[in-house]
């Protein structure tokens, strides 16, 4: 059970049950595709990732990058940086980008953008949730496991200044009374 902070937004089972569904249909699409590269973008997508390519029915390999935000000045806006990069070649492979959640839409744009450039089979983009109200740039999520409203979630990779990543479920933390 949740403490009184947090309200669940969506269950163990419901994600659970949404994760099976998400394998189920990629595996679908990349059945005679050969190798799928999942690339999975440290912290928060660990477990999605390590759930998802669990009930995957495909050949598939494992590969993680991180990045960084900082606000960028003259723009005004918060920019994305590359901290930790693939350990192999993608080219000529099909690669699907896993995120935890997709906010403001410029961490998932930022690497689908740069995996391209590396010329890969294809790419698409998977993300556990995402919060259309938040959208500051247009980034296609190719399978999405729920939208959720603009509130501040943690739990299933998702944290709050580290703590509640490993919670089972997604909960929205309660504001301050
Ligand atoms: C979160 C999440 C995404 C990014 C999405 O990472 O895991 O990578 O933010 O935000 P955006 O759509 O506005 O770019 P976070 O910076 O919290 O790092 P973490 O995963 O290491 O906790």
């Amino acid at each position: 059970m949740p403490e009184g902070r947090l309200e669940v937004l969506i269950s163990e089972a419901d994600i659970r049950r949404r994760v099976a569904e998400l394998a189920g249909q990629i595996s679908a699409d990349y059945a005679d595709a050969g190798e799928l590269v999942l690339v999975g973008v440290l912290k928060g997508a660990f477990i999605f990732l390590a759930d998802l390519s669990r009930h995957l029915t495909i050949p598939r390999s494992i590969e993680f990058m991180a990045v960084s935000s900082y606000e960028n000045s003259a723009e005004a806006s918060s920019m994305v940086r590359l901290v930790m990069d693939l350990r192999k070649n993608i080219e000529g492979k099909h690669v699907l980008l896993v995120e935890d959640i997709v906010d403001t839409g410029r961490t998932m744009q930022f690497l689908s953008e740069l995996l391209r450039a590396r010329k890969p089979r294809s790419v698409k983009t998977c993300a556990l949730v995402r919060k259309p109200d938040r959208a500051a740039v247009d980034a296609e999520v190719d399978y999405l496991g729920f939208e959720i409203p603009d509130v501040w979630v943690v739990g299933y990779g998702l944290d709050f200044g580290e703590g509640d990543r490993t919670l089972p479920y997604i909960a929205a933390m309660k504001a301050d009374p």
